[in-house]
């Protein structure tokens, strides 16, 4: 049994199911489709949401420093995915990587991790491109029933100047400061998030169409939303005043994480969330043209090109209005109210590229998902349905269409803060596995052709697996516990499942 669990796939087996042309996908996908794909993925609720509450209530101005180490910290993973996807070009991603060299038992726990990654964040990006399409509707004369715009049983007030909005406390304090009475505004109960379910109806249609047609339509929204990142920076840069980044790092407050050098960390820890999507690159390897040689670029390319933006937007946002007033959903249109009346044409411009930003988020999170079943399926541990490609779209049209209905269901009911951390705690723990099997496979199979080479191994992955395990333990308790209950779930599947239908052991 011990020996069972951890039974390794054989690279070489692996290759050649990666050169399999006759049942496979269309291999449409060039270096630049890859890298927008990458960027696809990774711009959107992180630097549109989550930046402005980790400058206020966190880092300060410094939340420049948090995306500089969590950019670092990624990169020292996306070099692992990097030398992995070319020379392993199978759409499992981490789950192909950890069985070929960790072994089954694992893989599979890594499986099931993907889908907190890529399952549960189309959800939780969905939730809040509801939000954001909702209020653009508002501006234009639309407007939608909140409680269709909610997860059941949220509790929906009415602000005056700000719309309807989920009580929390900080809203009723907020209130209580401005001497309003929340019980004297208007207050609906949420029933469902019908916005969020029709985005990822409309995506997952996309995706069982076809490849070549989700990458087109994803360069589109990858295009609006850095051409409009690009002119928020260059226009913003005119509206800095120095006084706001001083101090550049707040004094500390007394607590762990508030504000000072420990803030600046704990900062790095929330914004991780804004970089995840760069590995789901590697997802669409039996898609590329040129797998070897394309996916370090798409990887790395796309990581690269994302970082530099998210430094550069954090440093003018922070530049253009003080720190202290961005613990808000929308922190880049509250940087563009500091820059006064004159540039009030931009708003509905970010809000657009913000809608655009998250909805490639969602598409290249439901583009990642079904290839990563259909890898587990095709090895056994998943039903057959899995891996059924579509005659004519060469997609993986069933486990498409099961990977949106379960989004569909999630967004629908679920409050977008509840999966916000459990994604990232999902993916930090695909990350430091990646790091690790990089050094597992460099000493198990040396001689193995690498056509990308992650440098100064085991340094490298050794610290990007230690920075993931550092950031895994720096989230609340809760967040562990619905980790380790998804991970109980997945373990009663295998062992009633997938060790009896595997493949591995039956060649
Ligand atoms: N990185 C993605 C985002 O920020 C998940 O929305």
């Amino acid at each position: 049994m011990k020996t069972r669990l951890f039974q390794t796939k054989p690279i070489q087996q692996l290759l050649s199911e990666s050169e399999d042309k006759e049942h496979g996908f269309k291999k449409t996908l060039g270096p630049l489709n890859l890298t927008t794909l990458g960027i696809g993925a990774i711009i959107g609720a992180g630097i549109f949401v989550l930046t402005g509450q980790a400058a206020a209530n966190y880092a300060g101005p410094a939340i420049v420093l948090s995306f500089i180490i969590s950019g670092l910290a990624c990169t020292f993973a996306g070099l692992c995915y990097a030398e992995f996807a070319s020379m392993i070009p199978i759409s499992g991603s981490a789950y192909t990587y950890a069985y070929s060299t960790m072994g089954e038992f694992l893989a599979w726990i890594i499986g099931w991790d993907l889908i907190i990654e890529y399952l549960f964040a189309a959800s939780t990006v969905a939730v809040g491109w509801s939000g954001y399409f909702v209020s653009l509707l508002n501006d234009i004369g639309i407007h939608i029933a909140p409680q269709f715009a909610a997860s059941p049983g949220t509790q929906l007030i009415q602000v005056p100047g700000m719309g309807w909005q989920a009580t929390s406390s900080q809203l009723v304090t907020y209130l209580a400061n401005h001497n309003i009475d929340v019980n004297t505004l208007p207050h609906v109960v949420g029933v469902l998030n019908i916005p969020a379910m029709i985005i990822i109806g409309l995506l997952t249609t996309l995706l069982v169409i076809g490849i070549k047609e989700s990458a087109n339509f994803n360069n589109v929204m990858v295009i609006v939303k850095v051409c409009v990142i690009l002119l928020f920076i260059g226009v913003g840069i005119a509206f800095i005043k120095l006084e706001n980044w001083h101090d550049f790092i707040p004094k500390n407050t007394g607590k762990w994480g508030e504000f000072g050098i420990s803030g600046i960390f704990r900062g790095a820890a929330v914004i991780f969330f804004a970089y995840i999507g760069f590995d789901a690159v590697s997802t669409a390897a039996q898609e590329a043209k040129n797998p070897q040689r394309d996916m370090p670029r798409g990887i790395l390319g796309s990581l690269g090109i994302s970082t530099f933006l998210y430094i550069a937007v954090a440093l003018v946002l922070t530049g253009i209005v003080s720190y202290t007033l961005l613990n808000v959903p929308d922190p880049v249109a509250v940087g563009v109210n500091a820059m006064g009346s004159t540039m009030a044409w931009l708003k509905p411009i970010v809000k657009i590229a913000a809608i655009a930003g998250l909805t490639s988020v969602i598409l290249v999170m439901l583009l990642g998902q079904p290839r990563i079943f259909y890898t587990m399926s095709k090895d056994g541990l998943l039903p057959p349905v899995f891996s059924k490609v579509h005659p004519k779209f060469k997609t993986p049209y069933i486990s498409s269409i099961i990977t949106g209905a379960f989004a569909m269901i999630l967004a629908g009911v679920l409050p977008i803060n509840l999966l916000g951390e459990l994604v990232s705690i999902g993916t930090l723990l695909a990350f430091a596995i990646v790091c690790v099997g990089i050094i597992v496979l460099r000493k198990t199979r040396p001689e193995l052709p690498r056509p990308f080479r992650t440098p100064w191994v085991p340094f490298i992955p050794a610290l990007g697996a230690i920075i993931c395990i550092v950031q895994m333990a720096s989230l609340p308790l809760d967040t562990w516990l619905r980790l380790i209950v998804w991970f109980a779930i997945g373990m009663i599947i295998y062992f009633t499942y997938g060790i009896k239908k595997s493949k591995l052991l039956k060649k």
